[in-house]
């Protein structure tokens, strides 16, 4: 349901969903009019995932993106979403080179991008950056289990947390950002037993993406949730629609009028008022 207000989304409010039990609704949008789509629709959150690498660009992962990428679409996005909290997900190699790296990039997020916090992949690897970007008073949303950005390191696109080393070191990685001053933390792709345990541990939010029903939020890339792809798509995703369906067939409707001259028709055209002839010799 959209909201019945247009009260603008902010962290605090965020935060102060999770002890009243109200979930987080959370999509991924890359340019102006789908972002006005899913503003008034009524959708908390919008990321600028990297995965604009995978959904615009085509590639088979996220590593190509840029600042410049994210920098760019999130102005878009910003542009468009005057009710949903706008964060801009920090690109590999803008904060893997130093925490003030990883600042002076999430600063151009904010004030070339409009983006109104940011997002990065990572647990105890990342805690100087969390902690820079904070002091720099830039909001973070985390992300734990499948960081897509350690695609070469985890060997693929792989659920994480199966075993008891890797769901330990998932929970705690959780607790650890909480402390540091993380707003909310995305768990991608692990057990949903194991994201239930985090989020009851929590009192930030999490919200999930293929880690089951008990977050306290979801999180779906746009394309794959209306069916704007023809590619394989993960066993999470629900597709609500089937856009490139309809577009297909819209395009074949659109070829088989055009080769058959029914388009334009008559009320499809401009009419001079006068005799063509009088005004042409
Ligand atoms: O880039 C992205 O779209 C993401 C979401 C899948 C969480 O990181």
């Amino acid at each position: 349901m959209p909201p019945s207000d247009n009260q603008k989304i902010t962290v605090p409010i965020l935060l102060a969903r999770k002890p009243k039990g109200e979930r987080i609704t959370a999509v991924t949008s890359y340019d102006y009019p789908t972002t006005r789509i899913i503003s008034e629709a009524g959708v908390d959150l919008i990321l600028v995932g990297d995965s604009l690498g995978m959904v615009l660009h085509g590639r088979d992962n996220t590593l190509q993106v840029t600042l410049e990428d994210v920098i760019y679409h999130s102005r878009l996005v910003a542009d468009a979403a005057p009710r949903s909290l706008v964060v801009a997900d920090m690109p590999y190699g803008s904060y893997h080179v130093s925490p003030q790296d990883a600042v002076r990039n999430a600063l151009r997020c904010i004030k070339e991008g409009g983006a109104e916090a940011v997002k990065i992949e990572g647990g105890r690897n990342r805690f100087d950056v969390v902690e820079a970007l904070l002091k720099a008073e830039i909001p973070v949303l985390g992300h734990l289990g499948l960081t897509p950005q350690s695609v070469h390191t985890l060997g693929g696109f792989r659920v994480q947390g199966k075993l008891r080393e890797t769901a330990q070191e998932i929970l705690e990685d959780a607790r650890e950002l909480e402390a540091r001053g993380v707003f909310a933390i995305v768990l991608e792709s692990i057990p949903m037993e194991l994201a239930r345990v985090v989020t009851d541990r929590l009192s930030i939010p999490t919200i999930g993406i293929g880690a089951g029903p008990h977050c306290d939020g979801q999180i779906l890339v746009f394309h794959d949730l209306v069916g704007f792809t023809r590619v394989y798509l993960p066993k999470f995703v629900r597709q609500y629609a089937d856009l490139y369906g309809i577009i297909h067939t819209a395009l074949g409707a659109y070829i088989n009028d055009v080769q058959a001259g029914r388009f334009p028709d008559e009320r499809e055209s401009y009419h001079l008022k006068g005799d063509i002839n009088e005004l042409i010799k």
